[in-house]
């Protein structure tokens, strides 16, 4: 990431990185499965799902220890999407965050067990968090509804599935919605079921999150379609104009990139006016509204 966008990140990334560090026992640490999971976790990531769940717990006052099991299980979470969706059966992808994709240095059957275990072990810290504090179990459970085939596996299906096809629009935004949206979703919406859970559940300010999520998430996949066809991929850390070559069906391959660009700008659009709302309800949205202009104007 550019300095500027690191300095203002720094604090969250910080804590997110040392939490990853010691994910797995020190005892398991030359298993074969451990260390190609820890190739990938580790292997520098923008961490904007952690960024955004401290975003929102600071935003509702919540201690940043309420929130870090599931920044950390979010994270794994996703490392283990991405190790998956770039094996040869998927996306086959031979560059990730600016290393040899997993199965690339790690062999593909290490690679696909490394996903699982990052899997389940994040699901383990989910339950210890639950264990530790059960005013988080409807947090858990969000956790777990997006994690899965209503959520980011559910998108992947059907991002496969649209290989090669032209597809409706109402099925394009599923697919964006669901594939990256629902991890988003889930990071913003966890502190919220957390803070709820104490507080008593706050209709008005579950949308507006909501709201806010549901942009952020659309948004990001929509810039990710672009930056495949625009960005560097020394400067992105993983291989452009893959969606062409694979026919997938993206904002940009189905509407080119000027429509893609303005589809981002009106989601964007939306995004603030929500934080505008939030504001106006007495919420601190200064970090929220900085990082959302990070994530619209991002070059990685
Ligand atoms: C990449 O996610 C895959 C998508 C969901 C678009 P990121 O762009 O957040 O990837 P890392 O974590 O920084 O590598
Ligand atoms: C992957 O989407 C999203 C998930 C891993 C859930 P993409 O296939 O577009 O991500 P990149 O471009 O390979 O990072
Ligand atoms: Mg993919
Ligand atoms: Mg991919
Ligand atoms: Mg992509």
């Amino acid at each position: 990431m550019t300095e500027k966008i690191s300095f203002f990140m720094k604090k969250y990334q910080d804590r997110i990185e040392e939490l990853l560090l010691d994910v797995f026992p020190s005892e398991l640490s030359d298993d074969p499965t451990v260390k190609a999971a820890m190739y990938s976790l580790l292997a520098g990531g923008k961490r904007i799902r952690p960024v955004l769940m401290y975003m929102v717990a600071e935003m509702l006052k919540l201690d940043l220890e309420d929130v870090d099991d599931f920044a950390a299980a979010m994270e794994m979470v996703h490392t283990y999407s991405l190790i998956h969706d770039d094996l040869p059966c998927m996306d086959d992808d031979c560059l990730r965050r600016g290393k040899p994709t997993c199965h690339i240095a790690h062999g593909e059957a290490f690679a696909l067990l490394a996903g699982d275990a990052l899997l389940n072990r994040a699901f383990e810290r989910v339950l210890l968090a639950v264990t530790k504090n059960p005013k988080t179990a409807s947090a858990a459970s969000y956790f777990a509804g997006n994690t899965g085939i209503l959520g980011m596996i559910g998108g992947q299906s059907i991002d496969l599935a649209s290989e090669g096809k032209k597809i409706e629009t109402g099925l394009l935004c599923e697919l964006h919605e669901k594939k990256t949206g629902a991890l988003i979703n889930a990071s913003c919406l966890i502190p919220y079921f957390i803070y709820a859970a104490d507080k008593g559940e706050d209709k008005k300010l579950y949308d507006l999150i909501h709201r806010f999520s549901a942009g952020t998430g659309l948004g990001f996949q929509i810039k990710d379609d672009l930056l495949d066809v625009q960005a560097d991929e020394q400067v992105l850390g993983k291989s452009t104009g893959k969606d062409a070559r694979d026919n997938k069906s993206t904002f940009v391959t189905v509407f080119g990139e000027k429509s893609a660009q303005q589809m981002l700008d009106d989601t964007y659009a939306d995004v603030y006016a929500a934080l505008d709302e939030l504001s106006a309800l007495g919420f601190d949205v200064t970090a929220l509204r900085q990082f959302s202009d990070v994530l619209q104007n991002r070059v990685q």
